[in-house]
């Protein structure tokens, strides 16, 4: 008797839930306001951090900004207060570093608040064949692009959880769901912090904290200089995305507090086929996209290399 009533509850559910999504293709979900949250944003110094803290001054919120570059993020700041009378505070911190991360949140705990919503973006890209990847870089990619995430999570989440309320974001990428040449650590590294964020998704609906929010952005290529001189076959299908349209569809998915996002609209498909098509029938689809060969023209971020550069010099 149980199990035919915990189907018929089950079955209600799936079709609300399935005419509820299938509505909210049709009418536009209602944006919340985000003005007097404290947003926190790593990697703020340049790219989408730096779109992202621009829409966020616009809408009135308070910026925490991060990031190892201490002039880029400096100049994110300036930028942030130059279009908005919000108040904005800039913290270097390596998210690289534990230890890094606690003392700089303890900084902005006691100096701003606690974080309403953290945004995790901060990212590194090595771009070479595993075995021509240095053991340091490999681990500098998980460092940055997922462990750095249990840090933030575990310094700003409790206050979260105690008010019922925040919002967690993972700037993942498309390597975060499927592996690609020359992206071994990134791609792994990137798949590590879609699981987690989507782990604490659920870990948070189980703990009935319903207003937390969880978005997860996995977007291709953009034209933010961190893949520099990588080229797609086919832009009509995978193109280069513009910074400025990313940042807008990952302001749009917090607002409307979509859990899932990948840019373009595309890759859904391209996942889809992903599932039922043979190993060799994908191969195929990757030459005809040119995904196999887009990171032969790789060069990367300049300043980022030279800044690590520094880093090595200053740590030997
Ligand atoms: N550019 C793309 O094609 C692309 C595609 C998918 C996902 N993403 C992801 O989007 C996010 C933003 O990347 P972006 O394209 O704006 O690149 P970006 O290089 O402009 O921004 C990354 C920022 O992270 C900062 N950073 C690097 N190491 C750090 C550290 N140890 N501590 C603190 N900050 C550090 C850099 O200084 C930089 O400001 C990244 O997580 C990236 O992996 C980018």
């Amino acid at each position: 008797m149980d199990t035919i009533v915990d189907t018929s509850v089950f079955l209600g559910k799936f079709l609300y839930f399935f005419l509820e999504a299938f509505a909210y293709k049709i009418i536009p979900k209602r944006k919340k306001s985000v003005a007097g949250e404290i947003v926190l944003i790593t990697g703020a110094g340049s790219g989408l951090g730096r779109k992202l803290a621009m829409h966020f001054a616009r809408l009135g919120a308070i910026l925490v900004l991060w990031d190892i570059d201490e002039e880029g993020n400096m100049e994110t700041c300036r930028l942030a207060k130059e279009k908005s009378a919000v108040k904005a505070f800039a913290y270097t911190c390596d998210c690289s570093k534990r230890r890094d991360i606690y003392r700089v949140a303890d900084q902005v705990r006691k100096e701003v608040g606690d974080v309403t919503i953290l945004i995790n973006n901060a990212g590194v890209v090595t771009g070479q064949t595993f075995l021509d990847t240095p053991d340091h870089m490999i681990e500098r990619s998980f460092l940055v692009n997922a462990i750095s995430h249990f840090w933030t999570y575990k310094a700003f989440l409790p206050a979260m959880i105690k008010a019922n309320h925040g919002h967690l974001v993972c700037i993942a990428s498309v390597a975060g769901l499927v592996g690609f040449n020359r992206l071994s650590d990134y791609s792994a590294s990137k798949f590590a912090a879609f699981g987690f964020a989507e782990s604490l998704f659920f870990e948070l609906c189980v703990l009935k904290k319903t207003e937390i929010k969880t978005t997860i952005i996995c977007p291709s290529l953009i034209n933010t200089g961190m893949f520099e001189g990588c080229k797609t076959k086919r832009p009509f299908l995978l193109p280069l995305l513009e910074q400025e349209y990313v940042a807008k569809r990952i302001l749009n998915a917090i607002l409307e507090e979509q859990v899932y996002v990948l840019i373009p609209k595309f890759l859904y498909y391209a996942l889809i086929l992903k599932q039922i098509i043979s190993p060799k029938m994908s191969i195929a689809l990757t030459e005809y996209l040119g995904v196999d060969t887009c990171m032969a023209s790789f060069e990367g971020r300049k300043k980022e290399k030279e800044l690590q550069t520094e880093r090595e010099n200053t740590n030997n």
